[in-house]
């Protein structure tokens, strides 16, 4: 770990990296990088590198763990061994199991988890390399995940943290302020500025943790542009893709029932069968690590026939998307509950 450094801002105004007091580090994402998840996204955030994935809403196995009324949403935050100068220890620490649990709290208000009653929705954060603030880019990840995965939400959650040093508020801590600064508050918000997270590390007056507040909100703001951005490039090609052919006359309701319909080849066939069930023990390996809430012997995702019209109807990232595409910012900024669950009815009918 390097020495304290002896001032943390210049006479300039400027920190160690050359970022004024309000000024987040550069961050860039990319949803859909995984093939096997429902949703995901790499963030880089600085040096941070986190990679999320998402897995759901699908039936929650075993039965006993299943809530009634809505979805339960499993959590699971780790630091790769490599992450770090010093190895980090596989496997959940305190530390781990906390960030888990107050992330997953986080974002868990947006989701509409009463629209998959006895489902579950695994999120999981890779942290690649850390560099301070990786709770942090690791819920915007989350975010971005379960956007991709097509799951119905509020809004999204954006996440930064506003630290102290030399005797003033900074945003976005980098890792010697981190270290060495006298405050660290990470917090996390939906788009109305609602907070989700607050966590503290340190001293701050009453009249400076108000001024952390405001700082955060614009923080976060910045950052959900930037997660508005991404979401509206990826489903911005995806019509472009669909409707762009110029000779013929694509007719999008017959893809969007291509989506829904899983193919032959996925259903029939021994070779594929045998293929799909080992994807599922090595899914279901996954889902046993889930952290805290991990289940004891989760059975296999296609156990009967029952599991895997759910798997059809529940997974279906592709459909949403092009819900989305229809009408973006709709679908993020204030979705119509009653109407939702409406339509998911439907949809179970169907
Ligand atoms: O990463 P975040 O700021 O959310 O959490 P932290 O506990 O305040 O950790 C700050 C930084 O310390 C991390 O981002 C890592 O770079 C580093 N760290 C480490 O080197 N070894 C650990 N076991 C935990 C954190």
């Amino acid at each position: 770990m390097s020495d304290k450094p002896e001032k943390f801002i210049d006479e300039n105004g400027l920190r160690l990296d050359g970022r004024r007091v309000d000024e987040i580090r550069p961050m860039k994402m990319e949803i859909g990088v995984l093939s096997r998840a429902d949703g995901s996204c790499y963030l880089e955030w600085g040096k941070n590198k986190v990679l999320a994935a998402v897995y759901g809403p699908r039936e929650l196995h075993p039965r006993r763990l299943q809530k009634a009324d809505s979805a339960l949403i499993r959590y699971r935050y780790n630091m790769a061994a490599f992450s770090v100068e010093d190895r980090i220890r596989p496997g959940p620490s305190r530390r781990s199991i906390e960030i888990s649990k107050v992330s997953r709290e986080a974002f868990e208000p947006v989701v509409l988890t009463h629209l998959y009653p006895g489902a579950v929705i695994d999120v999981f954060a890779e942290v690649l390399q850390a560099d301070a603030g990786t709770r942090t880019a690791a819920i915007n990840a989350a975010c971005m995940a379960l956007a991709d995965a097509g799951i119905p939400m509020k809004g999204l959650v954006s996440a930064c943290a506003v630290g102290k040093v030399d005797g003033q508020l900074v945003l976005d801590l980098n890792k010697p302020e981190d270290n060495y600064g006298d405050a660290d508050i990470p917090m996390a918000m939906t788009s109305d500025g609602e907070i989700t997270l607050v966590q503290m590390d340190g001293d701050v007056t009453p009249e400076e943790f108000k001024q952390a507040i405001e700082m955060c909100k614009e923080g976060c703001r910045q950052i959900m542009e930037l997660q508005k951005e991404t979401l509206k490039n990826k489903f911005t090609k995806l019509e472009d893709v669909e409707i762009s052919d110029d000779e013929e006359e694509v007719d999008v309701s017959a893809l969007v029932e291509s989506t829904l319909e899983p193919s032959g080849d996925d259903v029939e066939g021994e070779e594929e069968s045998e293929d799909k069930s080992d994807d599922d023990a090595d899914q279901e390996e996954e889902v046993e690590d889930a952290g805290e809430d991990s289940v004891d012997e989760p059975g296999p995702e296609s156990e009967d026939d029952e599991d895997e019209d759910l798997d059809s109807v529940e997974s279906h990232s592709d459909f949403e998307a092009v819900e989305m595409v229809e009408d973006f910012e709709e679908s993020f900024t204030d979705v119509d509950e009653e109407d939702a669950t409406e339509d998911e009815d439907d949809e179970e009918k169907a």
